[in-house]
């Protein structure tokens, strides 16, 4: 029997989900987003040291962080004050079809990562709808992502997530520590500059009556 990828209940992964065509319509739609909300430098709370992965979002509500106010979500953009771009449909739709909750996503972070860009282990703990899955999508070059327990200190299970690859973390494993390790250069020709795109789609707000 192969070892899960995580000892927790509740992440799954779908390689391949996106077929070629479905990835490159996928891309222009992300594309044509960025003039709008360029990707910006993330900076940690309180160091104010950067991030190594550049970010943007879709949808009523971004993820953003800096050096004064940390980790938060919030409806503009951080550089340009404007609000987020709308989530491309086909990001809808997969949360329609593999979330199994019966509000909509909220907020569509994009991850960029180019060169030796990585991101250290983490919770995503800044929602309140907790009950809601995170939905990942990965466009470009392979990542291994890294997985683990609810504990930092729990063992934990590497997983490539290659172009067109959709995983979930929900179930227990919403509270999974993860995170990249590293990504494979030259490994999709997806992107025109090489690297990768993730999009993580979440609900942040607890759904009122009227949305369910
Ligand atoms: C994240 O945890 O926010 C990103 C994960 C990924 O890039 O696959
Ligand atoms: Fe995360």
């Amino acid at each position: 029997m192969t070892r899960p990828a995580s000892d927790l209940d509740g992440f799954r992964l779908w390689p391949g989900l996106l077929d070629r065509v479905a990835q490159e319509a996928l891309r222009d739609a992300v594309f044509q987003r960025f003039r709008a909300a360029p990707f910006y430098i993330p900076r940690m709370p309180k160091s104010g040291l950067p991030m190594r992965v550049r970010m943007t979002n879709f949808g009523a509500l971004g993820w953003v962080t800096d050096k004064e106010q940390g980790y938060r979500y919030q409806d503009t953009h951080p550089e340009t004050g404007k609000p987020w771009p709308d989530m491309p449909e086909q990001v809808l739709d997969l949360w329609t079809k593999l979330s199994g909750y019966d509000a909509p996503p909220e907020a569509c972070l994009v991850n960029y990562y180019e060169g030796d860009a990585r991101m250290g282990l983490h919770v995503d703990s800044d929602e309140d709808a907790w009950d809601a899955p995170v939905l990942s999508i990965s466009l470009g070059d392979t990542a291994l992502f890294r997985i683990g327990g609810s504990l930092r200190s729990d063992p934990t299970s590497s997983v490539r997530l290659a172009s067109g690859d959709v995983c979930m973390l929900g179930g227990a494993a919403r509270r999974a520590y993860h995170g990249v390790d590293r990504i494979m250069t030259g490994t999709s020709r997806l992107l025109p500059k090489g690297g990768r795109i993730n999009l993580t789609v979440r609900r942040v707000t607890v759904p009122q009556p009227a949305e369910r």
